[in-house]
């Protein structure tokens, strides 16, 4: 892989060469993108980085003139002021991230490892496999809740979607905590994990219904079933790809499976979203909220995720922070589904270790959460799984 600066000030396209160095030590300047485009060999994947001396319009126009043939390669701007105009414009431009001049070097290094990730996914044109059987005689659902940005609110939605499904359903539901490094979705309930996702994924092909009865945590007030995370943050680097996807498969004979996940886009999170047959893309009303799930939204694309699986969840949609709820639904290009108010109680109930569905059922927040519940349990499953390995 390689990266190509482009600024027309050899002093900033230095420095910014300087800061891609730790993922291409050889990244070269450029005054003008044809300069660019010209030096570079088109068997290497490359992301080029457009600085922020050239005005933006000018760098996202000469990104559009561009032909499709000639856009092989991924691309992130770097801009003195990021504002929703600008990232809404760069990423219909097909620009694939936005990185503000005052964020720090490791902001703009995920951008362009994330940007590397589109091309090797669009270049590897990673099918979402065929299905594998799941245990049980109907498979159940499984719901993804999704958005890259840290805090957002994906394991209060998680939460609280899977105890709503709990209660519109005799059979049994499960949580996945996912988020292996950093998940707190035991906590949010109440629960003492004594076993995890690392027993389940340590029993390999011996995982069976049986054994995730000893595995599962019981939240007694909802009959909500729990695979708890990890309880060391270093068992997370023994989880991959294929160990979620078979436990997930063997969850599968549960009526529903939410998946709470980790805000990096790590190969578990993808491997989350490609079994899903629902995926909750959540988004605040703020700039780099907006962007996450924008960027989340063209990977799913990318990643040849069908636009039907995904529900926009909007968190906080009534704060008042200058964006509104159609400002999001324009940078999104698509319709916010579910608003979900900010609320004092939100707070209050995650420390109390009761969801709102649980402590104030006839809340703004719970009624949302009741109608996104009511929007997964009446649509159509998806029919496609992909294999563990
Ligand atoms: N609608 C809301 N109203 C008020 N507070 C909220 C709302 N949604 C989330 N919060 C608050 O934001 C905090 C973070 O939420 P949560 O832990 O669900 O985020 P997360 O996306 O899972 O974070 P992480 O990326 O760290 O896993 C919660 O403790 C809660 O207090
Ligand atoms: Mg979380």
């Amino acid at each position: 892989m390689a990266i190509g600066v482009v600024d027309p000030d050899e002093l900033v396209s230095g420095v910014l060469a300087d800061q891609v160095g730790p993922l291409d030590g050889q990244a070269g300047c450029f005054a003008t993108l044809t300069e660019c485009l010209e030096a570079r060999d088109p068997t290497v994947p490359c992301v080029i980085v457009f600085g922020p001396s050239g005005h933006p319009d000018e760098v996202i126009s000469s990104v559009e003139a561009l032909s499709p043939s000639r856009r092989g390669f991924g691309a992130v701007m770097v801009v003195e002021q990021l504002t929703s105009e600008v990232l809404h414009r760069a990423l219909r431009a097909d620009i694939d991230d936005v990185v503000s001049i005052s964020a720090d070097t490791a902001e703009l290094l995920e951008a362009i490892e994330r940007s590397f990730s589109r091309i090797s996914a669009r270049q590897a044109q990673v099918p979402v496999s065929p299905a594998i059987e799941s245990e049980g005689e109907h498979p159940g659902r499984i719901v993804t809740v999704f958005c890259t940005k840290g805090g957002a609110g994906k394991s209060v939605l998680a939460t609280n979607v899977a105890v709503a499904l709990a209660r519109r359903t005799a059979d049994p539901v499960v949580l996945v905590d996912a988020d292996l490094q950093f998940g707190d979705v035991a906590l949010m309930l109440q629960l003492h994990p004594t076993r995890t996702i690392v027993d389940a994924v340590e029993a390999g092909d011996r995982l069976d219904s049986t054994m995730l009865d000893n595995l599962l945590l019981r939240d007694s007030a909802s009959g909500l079933l729990v695979l708890a995370a990890p309880t060391e943050t270093r068992a997370a680097d023994r989880i991959g790809r294929s160990d979620l996807i078979r436990v997930l498969s063997v969850l599968r004979q549960y009526a529903y499976v939410v998946v709470d996940t980790s805000a990096n886009f790590t190969e578990v999170t993808r491997a989350s979203l490609e079994v899903a047959d629902d995926i909750l893309v959540l988004a605040g009303l703020d700039v780099m909220s907006l962007k996450s799930a924008r960027v989340g939204l063209q990977t799913m694309d990318v990643l040849d995720i069908p636009s039907s699986r995904i529900t926009c969840v909007l968190n906080r949609a009534n704060t008042k922070v200058g964006l509104t709820e159609a400002d999001a639904a324009r940078v999104l290009q698509r319709k916010i589904d579910i608003a979900l108010p900010s609320d004092i109680i939100v707070a209050r109930s995650v420390n109390r270790g009761v969801p709102v569905v649980v402590s104030d059922p006839r809340s703004r927040f719970a009624k949302s959460i009741g109608r996104l519940a009511d929007k997964i349990t009446t649509s159509v499953p998806a029919a496609e799984f992909p294999q563990a390995s």
